[in-house]
C-alpha cells in the first residue's frame, strides 16, 4: 500500500496564447469545466490524497469545489508566474504532510494523464533522492532560425526530452529551491529547474505523448477527441 500524497495544481494562468474571454482551465469540456478533467485524473488514483489548487486573484469562474472524487480540495491564490501559484499551493498544504514528503504538482491545463503514467512517476520518483518529472523525448528535428527566418543550422535531439507533468518532489526542498530562483529573479518554467539550480539531477521517467497541454484552440479540439474516444 503506497503512503498518500498531495498534489497542487496551478490554476491562475489567464490562457492569452489560448484567447478569449474566459480562462482556458474553465472552458466546458463535455459539460464539466477542463479543470474537472484535471482534477479527476490526480484523485482517482487511490496513492493521491487531495489537492491545492491555485486560482487567480478574483477568479470568478472556481465552481468552489471543497471536495472532489471524496477528496479534499484546498484553494488559495495564485500569483503572477506558475512558479508562484506552484509556492503559494506549497505554502497552503496541510500540516499532515511533512517537509520530507513527496508532493505532486500537475498543470491545470494537462487534463490527459493516464494512471499508469502517473502509477511510474510515483513508483520511481519515490525510488529516487530527488524525485522525478513525466517527459517525452523530442521526436522532431530541430532548427535553429537565424534573425531573417532562414535556418542557421540543425540541433542535436539525441538525449533532449520535453518536461511534462505531474512532477514529483518533496515538499520543502521543493519549496526552498522555487523561493531561491524567485529570489534570484529566475522564472523557472517548471519545478526541475528550480532543483536543477541547485545542481539537482532530477528522474527523467517517459511518459506518453498524449499528456499534452492545452494552450491553443486545436489542443482543445484534441482532447475532445480524446475523451470521445475512451
Ligand atoms: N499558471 C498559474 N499561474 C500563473 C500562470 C500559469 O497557475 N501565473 C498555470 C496555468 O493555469 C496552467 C499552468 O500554469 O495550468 C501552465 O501554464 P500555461 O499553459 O502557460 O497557462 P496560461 O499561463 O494560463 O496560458 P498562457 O501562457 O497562454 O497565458
Ligand atoms: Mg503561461
Amino acid at each position: 500500500m503506497m503512503a498518500s500524497i498531495w498534489a497542487v495544481v496551478p490554476a491562475a494562468g489567464r490562457g492569452t496564447r489560448f484567447g478569449g474571454g474566459i480562462p482556458k482551465q474553465y472552458l466546458d469540456v463535455a459539460g464539466r469545466p477542463l479543470l474537472a478533467h484535471t482534477l479527476e485524473a490526480l484523485l482517482s488514483h487511490a496513492a493521491v490524497a487531495g489537492v491545492v489548487v491555485a486560482v487567480g486573484e478574483g477568479d470568478e469562474w472556481w465552481p468552489g469545489w471543497s471536495e472532489f472524487a471524496g477528496k479534499p480540495v484546498l484553494t488559495c491564490t495564485g500569483g503572477d508566474s506558475r512558479a508562484a501559484s506552484v509556492l503559494a499551493a506549497l505554502e497552503t498544504l496541510p500540516e499532515s504532510v511533512r517537509a520530507d514528503d513527496f508532493v505532486l504538482v500537475h498543470d491545470a491545463a494537462r487534463p490527459n494523464l493516464a494512471q499508469a503514467d502517473l502509477d511510474r512517476l510515483l513508483e520511481s520518483g519515490r525510488a529516487d533522492p530527488v524525485g522525478a518529472i513525466l517527459a517525452a523525448p523530442v521526436r522532431d528535428t530541430l532548427k535553429r532560425a537565424g534573425d531573417d527566418g532562414g535556418i542557421d543550422g540543425t540541433e542535436p535531439r539525441e538525449r533532449l526530452w520535453r518536461a511534462l507533468t505531474p512532477q514529483l518532489f518533496r515538499r520543502l526542498q521543493l519549496t526552498r529551491a522555487l523561493q531561491v530562483a524567485a529570489a534570484a529573479g529566475i522564472e523557472v518554467t517548471d519545478e526541475a529547474m528550480a532543483l536543477e539550480r541547485q545542481g539537482l539531477r532530477p528522474l527523467l521517467v517517459e511518459g506518453r505523448e498524449d499528456n499534452f497541454k492545452i494552450t491553443t484552440p486545436a489542443d482543445l479540439a484534441r482532447f475532445e477527441f480524446e475523451l470521445a474516444r475512451r
